[in-house]
């Protein structure tokens, strides 16, 4: 039997990829157990702690030391320091002033490290007209068109993200009796923070908890969905299927400019948030493609149907003929570009835009739209 516990720390906002070695080092310094061995699993927005081999007195005492309260107040002030959040919290700064990096992430992101943000919008500008050049090479349908117009969606809102003004900690353990079994017996215990946190998008409120997803960038994600507003083309007819829609907040926002939103997510906590924060729209929890066939069969094929994806999902019935395809990780979604593009999928893509949801990253969000006949 192999015992280990888990320390779960979710901190909307703060990037857990870059700041590992800032959060490993402050929980071993204090919680006093700089001789233990710590392994780091890290999200978005969450880092599990891993600690092997330890039983639940160790724990115990764990908990006691950390004191959720003050470890979290510490941790912030720790973490959340201009250089080591993804997103610029001055709001005044000039965007055109020189961005510093830290080392951690400038490993990875070279050609951002001291680079105006003009200039690294235009870095991942040439990223995504290569996503699409490639789309171009590979697909048979494609024009030769795209990949040379691609602009980036710059939108100073993206920037101003008020890293201290959130509810951005909650702090979870979990206790686990073996971890290689399949249902491990696993304890939960919330030693910091709510249950759930409450984020805002426009004039709405969203109740999100633990392990669902929600945007990081909540400013950049008005300019992400009115982006994809804009490219479903609604109107009162439109049915939306938001396919792995998280909490639903595509539909909440898109709700009240169609006939009907039906969302599909996996994540059971997810769907019960979404429920929660828009009763009016109808939540599946499920796979997409376990849901989709029996989605589509109580539907007129003759509605006008528009499928949003993120991410996005193979086998789309004939009879959708528009979908709105959004990607964080346009690279590795190449290949379902090209299935939707070749012969069996048949659609053409119509636009692209990439949003950057993530200044001062090298990351972006790629909105694309695919119409077929
Ligand atoms: C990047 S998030 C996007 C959520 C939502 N569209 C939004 O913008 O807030 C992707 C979501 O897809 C869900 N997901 C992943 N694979 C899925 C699948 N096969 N079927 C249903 N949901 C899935 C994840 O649980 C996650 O909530």
């Amino acid at each position: 039997m192999s015992l280990a516990s888990k320390l779960v720390i979710v901190m909307r906002k703060v990037s857990m990829r870059s700041n590992e070695k800032k959060i490993k080092t402050f929980v071993r310094q204090f919680a006093q157990f700089e001789d233990q061995e710590v392994q780091f699993q890290k999200f978005k927005t969450t880092a599990r702690l891993w600690f092997k081999d330890k039983d639940e007195e160790f724990i115990r005492t764990l908990a006691d030391k950390l004191d959720g309260k003050k470890f979290g107040e510490k941790i912030i002030n720790v973490i959340v320091d201009e250089n080591t959040t993804h997103f610029n919290r001055d709001k005044t700064r000039n965007i055109n002033k020189n961005i510093t990096v830290p080392d951690s992430i400038s490993e990875r992101v070279c050609p951002l490290v001291n680079v105006p943000y003009e200039q690294q919008l235009k870095l991942k500008q040439e990223k995504a007209q290569k996503v699409m050049k490639d789309v171009e090479t590979k697909s048979k349908t494609l024009d030769g068109s795209f990949g040379k117009s691609v602009t980036m969606f710059p939108d100073e809102k993206c920037l101003h993200l008020p890293a201290y003004s959130i509810p951005l900690l909650i702090l979870y353990y979990f206790f686990v009796i073996n971890v290689f079994d399949n249902n491990p017996n696993c304890q939960e215990e919330l030693i910091y923070g709510q249950d759930f946190v409450t984020e805002k998008l426009f004039d709405l409120s969203f109740q999100i908890s633990r392990a669902s997803f929600f945007q990081v960038n909540t400013k950049g994600a008005e300019t992400l969905y009115s982006e994809i507003c804009n490219q479903c083309e609604v109107d009162e007819n439109t049915i939306i299927l938001d396919l792995c829609c998280g909490t639903g907040t595509i539909g909440q926002v898109i709700s009240s400019k169609v006939k009907k939103v039906i969302g599909v997510e996996l994540v059971y906590e997810a769907v019960e948030d979404a429920k929660k924060n828009a009763n009016i729209n109808e939540f599946i929890c499920s796979k997409v493609e376990d849901a989709i066939g029996n989605i589509l069969s109580g539907l007129d094929p003759t509605e006008r149907v528009v499928a949003i994806l993120d991410p996005p999902r193979a086998g789309i019935p004939s009879f959708i003929k528009h979908i709105v395809y959004a990607s964080c990780k346009p690279e590795l979604a190449m290949n379902n570009f090209i299935q939707l593009t070749d012969q069996t999928g048949n659609f053409k893509v119509t636009n692209v835009v990439p949003v950057d949801m993530f200044p001062h990253t090298e990351h972006y969000e790629l909105l694309l739209t695919f119409k077929r006949e």
